[in-house]
């Protein structure tokens, strides 16, 4: 079976690597088994970047980073035609995010254009240029960081198109006994040297993929689902404290995002099912990018997850 073959041992191998941090590890390869973009935010320092690098060794994804700068422009990241000399003719070069796994590092850096020219990518799974579409790889999937939006110098991202993203993961810092193992590990040289080569092949990622899209979900957790995501659009209904909370809610494309998602965290786990606590432990991150609360709420210091929190309490799993 693939699951204890294949799957288990990466994240052992993962974690051989990157010291505590199991939601970033894990909701990175929820992405990648859910077919999902990611969205990481946090400090900086918090081996962001390091964790998709091993990730891209551990499951030998041909890999790309770009850095996003305040001078990046659109053609950077999707590619450009040029003369191309010994023909007179115009040629696409195709650019990084023909890759399979790209990370798309501290996307807030880089003017609005050039992450509309991101997200469309990731929506469509093409890009156009010169009035030319070029598909992308099949498997192309993206990381993209951004440090928290107090950090000076960041544009904000189009709240219109954040739903591309499957999962928004705020990362914590490390625990002090952590931070002793990580001081550790960098002393010892184990950070700076790069994985041995994996074994994972394709055939394995197409065979988890499709175990993610055939696993048992129960009509009684599907209701779950469409439950709390639809308090996102009355939430007066769930809890009186809630009224008036909820400036922009969340559409049908968050309740797929997160019934991918919970599918991808059950097998993850070695399980065939999903379970109810799949649905509370990834809600926060679903719905972190795509809810919008009120003036109301920002006045009550009341925070996406405080918020889903408050739901979670009230919204209980019929049998
Ligand atoms: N949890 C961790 N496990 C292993 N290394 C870590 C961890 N947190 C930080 N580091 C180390 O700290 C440094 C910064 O990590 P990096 O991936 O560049 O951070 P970020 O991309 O989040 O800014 C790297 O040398 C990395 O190995
Ligand atoms: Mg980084």
């Amino acid at each position: 079976m693939s699951y204890s073959t294949v799957w288990q041992p990466l994240q052992q191998r993962l974690s051989s690597v990157i010291v505590g941090q199991e939601r970033l590890l894990e909701r990175l390869l929820i992405g990648l088994l859910g077919r999902g973009h990611v969205l990481l935010e946090g400090a900086p320092g918090l081996a962001k970047t390091t964790a998709v690098k091993v990730l891209s060794q551990a499951v030998n994804l041909d890999f790309v980073r770009i850095q996003f700068t305040p001078d990046l422009m659109p053609s950077d990241i999707t590619g450009s035609e040029v003369l191309d000399k010994d023909t007179g003719m115009m040629r696409f070069v195709p650019g990084p995010l023909f890759h399979q796994l790209t990370l798309a590092d501290e996307i807030n850096r880089a003017p609005p254009k050039v992450q509309s020219a991101l997200l469309e990518a990731m929506a469509e799974g093409q890009v156009s240029v010169g009035g030319q579409t070029y598909a992308l790889d099949p498997l192309f999937f993206v990381v993209a960081t951004q440090n928290p939006l107090e950090h000076s110098g960041t544009y904000p991202l189009p709240e219109a198109q954040m739903d591309r993203f499957m999962l928004h993961v705020a990362l914590d810092f490390p625990s002090q006994e952590q931070e002793l193992v990580i001081l550790q590990r960098a002393r010892s040289g184990v950070l700076s040297q790069p994985l041995p080569p994996s074994t994972l092949s394709l055939a394995d990622l197409q065979q988890a993929r499709a175990g993610v899209e055939r696993l048992h979900m129960d009509v009684s957790i599907q209701r779950y689902l469409v439950a709390l995501i639809s308090a996102t659009r009355a939430p007066e209904q769930v809890h009186e404290s809630l009224r008036d909370t909820v400036l922009v809610p969340a559409s049908p494309r968050a309740t797929l995002a997160l019934a991918q998602a919970v599918c991808a965290r059950a097998f993850l786990h070695g399980r065939d099912y999903v379970t109810p606590d799949d649905v509370v432990n990834l809600l926060p991150d679903v719905l972190r990018h795509r809810l919008h609360l009120s003036a109301k709420a920002r006045a009550q210091q009341l925070s996406v997850d405080a918020w889903v929190n408050r739901v979670l309490d009230s919204v209980k799993l019929a049998h």
